[in-house]
């Protein structure tokens, strides 16, 4: 079909999967065991409705919000996924230019296929750019690699902590991985690895389990840069890296790809802002630590629910990676068009003229277990 057809952006995951090579597919698509958190991570959304307003002059609506204190056209960032060249030869630096061209930030993934340079020097000089940093057993390397990050520019760091060990990903593993560039595969210390199990096991063997609370010290004592952890599944660790003056947390379960039977975000978001607010009287949205929510969204109306429950911004992943692996930049293109196009329709209907006009009373979220 042509990409004037393509209304939604669940379109782009169908006709991905028919034209995709198939081992790509594969590592895109899959998650944890039984996929499970998956299905769930959207479905969640269903369970929240909305209470529209009415009256209230939705002329113009304006859906410009900021993260982190930094300007974005939507109240949604480009998260950060791994291995972009299996989808195009142009890999991550689509979503760079994407980025660039529709003003919204983009999470620069360690494991990108292009190299973190070469996605710096792809961006506007004003572009603002975030960081995602698998945690390196040695952890000299992970201080060059952060402190790398920093000095060119990249303005917030989001440490991944729900990766231990990466899930079973049963889709991704039937199809034997073999890196197509060995040397891409050895520059982050990830050779000599077992590639009978796909490509997620193929490349992630030199994280770190060990991470732990007390190593946050010492990330602080190496950068500036704010500190966000990515990952996190309950209030109490959200408490916890408020109690240790991090910016934030991203509810995140890794788009269902590590513990199957994990909650989606949006349930853990409407947890985290319960106890935070019980525990440290809290409110949110909050602009000193901020609630980032993926998973699963694949709507503004979804973007809606998170923000008027209280995120700051919605990380997106797959929908990017299935646009343009089957229509190339112009699929990234679309999609956020389409994304465009959502929010001004959806937020004149539901009476709110900007973002924080978006608040907790718009929507009705009995229906989740914390609220
Ligand atoms: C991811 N995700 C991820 N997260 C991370 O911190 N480091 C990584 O290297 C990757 N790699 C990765 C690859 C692929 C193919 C996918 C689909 C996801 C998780 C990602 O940042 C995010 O949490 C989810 O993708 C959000 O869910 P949706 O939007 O894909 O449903």
């Amino acid at each position: 079909p042509s990409l004037s057809e393509i209304l939604n952006l669940h379109d782009f995951e169908s006709i991905a999967k028919e034209v995709m090579p198939v081992k790509a597919w594969a590592y895109y698509s899959s998650a944890a065991d039984d996929e499970i958190t998956i299905r769930e991570n959207h479905a969640a959304y269903h369970r929240i409705w909305f209470r529209p307003r009415i009256m209230r002059d939705v002329t113009n609506v304006d859906f410009s919000s900021t993260i982190l204190g930094h300007k974005t056209s939507m109240p949604i960032y480009i998260t950060a996924t791994a291995l972009g060249k299996l989808g195009h030869p142009d890999g991550e630096l689509i979503l760079t230019r994407a980025a660039a061209q529709h003003g919204i930030i983009q999470m620069i993934p360690t494991l990108a296929s292009c190299s973190f340079d070469e996605l710096v020097d792809g961006a506007q000089p004003e572009q603002v750019q975030f960081f995602q940093l698998y945690v390196n057993k040695d952890r000299a390397i992970t201080k060059r690699i952060v402190q790398h990050a920093e000095t060119r520019g990249i303005k917030a760091l989001f440490i991944t902590v729900d990766a231990p060990q990466l899930g079973r990903r049963e889709k991704d593993m039937r199809q034997k991985f073999e890196a197509e560039d060995p040397a891409e595969v050895s520059k982050t210390g990830k050779d000599n690895v077992d590639r009978s199990q796909g490509a997620a096991r193929a490349i992630s063997s030199f994280i770190d389990p060990g991470l732990k609370w007390s190593d946050l010290d010492w990330f602080k004592s190496i950068t500036k840069m704010p500190l966000i952890l990515k990952g996190v599944q309950c209030w109490e660790d959200a408490l916890e890296a408020y109690d240790q003056g991090l910016a934030g947390v991203v509810l995140s379960n890794h788009g269902g790809r590590q513990l199957d039977f994990a909650r989606s975000g949006i349930e853990i978001l409407a947890e985290c802002v319960k106890h935070l607010k019980e525990k440290r009287g809290l409110t949110f949205p909050n602009e000193k630590f901020q609630l980032f929510v993926d998973g699963g969204v694949r709507r503004a109306t979804d973007v809606l629910k998170a923000i008027a429950l209280g995120a700051s911004a919605v990380g997106i992943g797959r929908p990017f990676l299935y646009a343009y692996s089957a229509y190339g930049p112009d699929g990234v293109d679309r999609a956020l068009q389409i994304l465009h196009d959502e929010f001004e329709m959806n937020m004149r209907l539901l009476g709110a003229p900007t973002i924080k006009d978006v608040v907790r009373e718009m929507v009705d979220a009995s229906n989740l277990s914390s609220h």
